[in-house]
């Protein structure tokens, strides 16, 4: 029997990760990319060392009480851990790790063109494109808002929320942004800091979230927040769904008040807000933020690093718990 620790990969990884995870461990891979029901995960657990899960997979107080013994590591393919209950595992004692920075550029990128995909209209003139509906053009067809030169607010000025004040600073946006913390001179790179999210909703024509799920930020963004907002301004997000008051925000782009959301992510994962979907000023993309070759294998490499760092006794550099 081989010594190498056994890890349990929930989900089909990229074959650069998968071969690297088969070298060094006794790995039980996914390759129909199944997504196991708690208890599956659960009975394949028995007797592995450690886990390397994505977020698809729920670790509530429950499943992570009912893990064997033996798991001494779950070693996240993600760098939100919301889908973690982080108290449950320090209590059992299991590490717990993400992968941050190397995702921060995709997110971005995502970020950016969920602004534009949501300012121009993009979705419509999709569909339309597709179905066969485009009739006309006139002054007064498909007229979208600019981005250009607009105050663009961020809440959660991490590694993502400042390549997105970067990117969007070549758009000539006024950046103003709300963090738990003021950031460095240096880092705020001109950025306009708000210590509270009520201070800085009305100076944001366009909103990008981009801090991490948890209990304190859930409905983060409510109905009495995005009154705040000024009328018309543009909702991005690529955090988390949790964030947002759903039916308000259905609410605000019903009457105008949004002018268009663009969103990566929701409250239901996967299948996403029938409500939303139904509006034509959304533009919406399945959680696909980290979705390009380099940065999975990156988070996949992140990932092992952390599982290879434990397992040689060291403190794995991305823990969370
Ligand atoms: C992350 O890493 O948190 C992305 O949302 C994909 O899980």
């Amino acid at each position: 029997m081989s010594s190498k620790p056994k890890v349990l990969a929930t989900r089909t990884l990229p074959d650069a990760v998968e071969k690297r995870l088969a070298q060094d461990y006794n790995v039980h891979l996914n390759p129909d990319d199944a997504l196991y029901s708690s208890d599956e995960l659960i009975e394949l657990a028995q007797e592995a060392d450690a886990i390397l899960p994505c977020h698809t997979e729920h670790f509530t107080a429950n499943v992570v009480q009912r893990l064997p013994n033996s798991v001494k590591i779950v070693a996240n393919f993600s760098v939100g851990v919301d889908h973690c209950n982080l108290e449950e595992f320090r209590k059992r004692g299991i590490i717990v790790t993400n992968t941050p920075d190397v995702l921060s550029d995709a997110t971005a990128e995502i970020a950016i063109l969920l602004m534009l995909g949501a300012a121009r209209r993009a979705g419509e003139g999709e569909r339309m494109m597709r179905d066969g509906s485009w009739r006309d053009w006139s002054p007064s067809f498909m007229v979208g808002s600019a981005i250009t030169g607009k105050r663009l607010g961020i809440i959660g000025m991490g590694r993502v929320g400042q390549i997105v004040a970067k990117r969007a600073r070549g758009f000539e946006m006024e950046i103003h942004y709300c963090n738990r913390n003021r950031l460095a001179e240096t880092n705020e790179q001109g950025a306009i800091y708000h210590d509270s999210i009520e201070d800085l909703l009305p100076v944001s024509d366009v909103l990008s979230l981009n801090c991490p799920a948890s209990p304190e930020t859930a409905n983060l963004l409510s109905a009495e927040r995005i009154a705040r907002l000024p009328d018309g301004a543009i909702i991005v997000n690529t955090a988390r769904g949790a964030l947002v008051d759903e039916s308000a925000l259905v609410d605000a782009l019903k009457s105008g008040k949004i002018a268009s959301a663009g969103l990566d992510v929701y409250r239901t994962e996967p299948g996403g807000n029938p409500e939303i979907a139904a509006l034509p000023n959304t533009f919406l993309l399945p959680h696909i933020g980290s979705a390009n070759v380099e940065t999975r294998d990156a988070m996949g490499f992140r990932a092992l690093d952390n599982l290879d760092a434990y397992f040689a006794g060291r403190e794995p550099k991305d823990r969370v718990a």
